[in-house]
């Protein structure tokens, strides 16, 4: 399928997991990636020139998306290297840290916040003035922003933040018809939540979920690659939840 041709994409977080198969699977669809990530450089450049390697175009940004000045520099990079402006922005970059509230310090909740809603909304707020119309935002929230998650309110409480940005985005970014959505991802097995048969985690996860697995990253891609196609420019201010029928 190439109903992405001419599009510019940027995924954040693009070396690994998810973002990594949806920028491959933008790609695909003839897409051109920016993908940016923040220490796994050798991952990044293999992701860049799998792509290229089918024909197709993409650069790695290093960007931490918890920095002050970093959306913004990674938005200016993308616009400088193909001279056009963004059709696609997938916020997918996040971080996972987990603790108690009686037994965790602030510093867990600033680990999320920080990238997790904050490194969202100065991307996006960087990017808005490049959005081509009828452009795409697709930020990746969690089933978790939905259901009670003991040790991760303050990473579940990110994702639910994220579903409400984007909602709000979605009405002020609609006179150009521009479209803004969540997919919210359930156990996805990636470096962030592996299924290993000896992670009694991923073991627990299973059991909560319907379906009894774990989802791929290509599962999400999927899902992201749908809002992107032409055939998703009347969807906006939704949540798709792709989690096995964990939140069902
Ligand atoms: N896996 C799941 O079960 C699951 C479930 C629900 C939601 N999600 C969400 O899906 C998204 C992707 O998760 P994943 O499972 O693919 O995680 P992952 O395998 O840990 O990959 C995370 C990606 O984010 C990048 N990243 C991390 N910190 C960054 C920072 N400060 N600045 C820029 N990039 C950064 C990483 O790049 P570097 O390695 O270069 O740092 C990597 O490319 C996240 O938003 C996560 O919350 C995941």
């Amino acid at each position: 399928m190439s109903n992405l041709n001419n599009k510019i994409a940027l995924v954040t977080g693009g070396s690994r997991g998810i973002g990594a198969a949806t920028a491959k699977r933008l790609a695909q669809q003839g897409a051109k990636v920016a993908i940016s990530y923040n220490n796994s450089k050798e991952a990044a450049d293999l992701v860049v020139s799998e792509i290229k390697a089918k024909g197709g175009e993409a650069i790695a940004v290093r960007a931490n998306g918890a920095d002050n000045q970093a959306p913004q520099q990674l938005i200016e990079a993308v616009i400088q290297e193909w001279n056009a402006g963004i059709d696609i922005l997938v916020n997918n970059a996040g971080v996972f840290a987990t603790g108690n509230l009686a037994e965790s310090g602030v510093e867990v909740y600033d680990q999320n916040f920080n990238l997790n809603v904050r490194g969202v909304y100065e991307t996006t707020r960087a990017a808005v003035p490049h959005l081509n119309e009828q452009g795409r935002v697709i930020n990746i929230g969690s089933s978790i922003a939905h259901y009670a998650f003991p040790g991760a309110s303050a990473y579940g409480a990110t994702k639910a933040a994220v579903a409400g940005l984007s909602r709000s985005w979605a009405k002020e970014l609609a006179p150009r018809q521009i479209t803004v959505n969540t997919v919210h991802p359930g156990s996805i097995n990636t470096e962030m939540n592996p299924d290993i048969p000896e992670n009694d985690f991923a073991a627990y996860q299973k059991t909560l979920n319907p379906l009894g697995r774990y989802g791929s990253p290509d599962d999400i891609a999927a899902a992201v690659s749908y809002l992107a196609s032409p055939d998703a420019g009347f969807v906006t201010g939704s949540e798709l939840t792709v989690d096995g029928g964990l939140t069902a």
